[in-house]
């Protein structure tokens, strides 16, 4: 008897221009488009089996081991639900095709890093359930079409079907249909961008993104004037960076860009605090490095939590390694910070 089952992984990927506030809180459509950059690394994935089989008893998923429940009208079944409807329509054109739509399906999904600590496990695990259960099913659709049901999972997760440089364009449908995802630039187009992971803390975050963000849409006053007046034209200046190559003015936007994103959680009521003392330590400790150079050699930024994500040229990541580590020593041994190549960041350990 035939199996159908799929294994595909996603990575994360982490914003320059911050997706924060929806406009639409079932279809997930944002109030601001948004632009990250796809992370290429193997330990920042989430890798996810499917499973269709008329056996099982119904469609049933784990999370790093851990059976979660799937709610009718909850975004894993909306995913779940719309991908079946895509693969019925196979289907109906075709009907040597067998019939998956009808079956149950089994997922386990696990990610390599910590989950809900701001490193955006949410991006990759929705991203790779609906890449792998559109390869489960055969579905003819571009990444761009899949992104529309990956962002009704999780917003960021619709960027994180393409890799390199990726847009999610907020749309103006009343349904949703072109709230998607684009490539703006594939990763070998810049390849001497890296990205360091500082995981100043792995907790789970206090206020989820979820929460945090529709309160800054009821009371932030800010966020209005940042989805109005400043977001647009920071999209357009940060693609054309992009295209350029020029590193410090998308160096300079993604640095305002996270400095605003948590200024509007600051002006949320009651106020979302994300940052902690060591993350704004960090942020101090790039502004002299890029001052005493007399040029913008690195650029922070910070999602939903403490951690500091760091863009920089490929030539200064030994150099911003060393710094970190002058002022935030390691409890534990570096992990090869010098013998660094083009495709690893990197990863400070929890706890400094
Ligand atoms: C700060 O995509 O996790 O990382 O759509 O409610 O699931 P939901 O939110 P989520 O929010 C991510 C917010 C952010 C910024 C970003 O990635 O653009």
């Amino acid at each position: 008897m035939a199996v159908y089952q799929t294994t595909v992984s996603a990575p994360v990927n982490i914003a320059c221009i911050k997706y924060w506030g929806k406009r639409d809180t079932k279809l997930i459509l944002p109030t601001n488009s948004s632009l990250s950059v796809t992370l290429d690394q193997d330990h920042l994935r989430s890798t996810t089996t499917s499973r269709a089989d008329p056996s099982f008893d119904k469609d049933r998923l784990w999370l790093n081991g851990k059976e979660e429940s799937i709610e009718a009208g909850g975004r894993l079944s909306t995913c779940i639900v719309e991908l079946k409807r895509l693969r019925a329509a196979v289907e109906a054109q075709n009907s040597a095709a067998p019939k998956l739509s009808t079956f149950p399906v089994y997922i386990a999904s696990r990610n390599n890093f910590p989950t809900a600590a701001g490193l955006a496990s949410s991006a990759s695990g929705f991203a790779a359930l609906v890449a792998s259960l559109a390869a489960l099913y055969e579905l003819p659709a571009t990444p761009s079409q899949l992104s529309v049901i990956a962002r009704q999972g999780s917003g960021s997760a619709c960027r994180s079907l393409f890799g390199g440089f990726v847009a999610w364009e907020m749309g103006s449908a009343p349904d949703g249909s072109d709230s998607l995802a684009i490539e703006v630039a594939p990763r070998e187009h810049w390849p001497d961008i890296h990205a360091l992971i500082c995981v100043v803390s792995d907790d789970k975050k206090g206020t989820s993104s979820t929460s945090g963000m529709q309160r800054t849409v009821e009371t932030s006053a800010l966020l209005q004037h940042r989805i109005a007046q400043v977001v647009p034209a920071r999209m357009d200046a940060i693609k054309d960076a992009i295209l350029r190559r020029d590193f410090p003015a998308f160096a300079r936007i993604t640095m305002q860009d996270s400095n605003q994103f948590h200024a509007v959680a600051l002006d949320t009521d009651p106020p979302i605090f994300y940052l902690n003392d060591v993350s704004r330590a960090i942020i101090a400790v790039i502004t002299e490095y890029n001052r005493a150079a007399g040029a913008i050699k690195a650029a922070y930024t910070y999602d939903a939590g403490p951690n500091a994500v760091i863009y920089t040229p490929k030539e200064n990541v030994k150099e911003i390694v060393e710094l970190l580590l002058r002022y935030f020593p390691q409890s534990q041994p570096f992990p090869d910070p010098f013998g660094l190549d083009v495709n690893n960041e990197g990863k400070l350990p929890a706890g400094f």
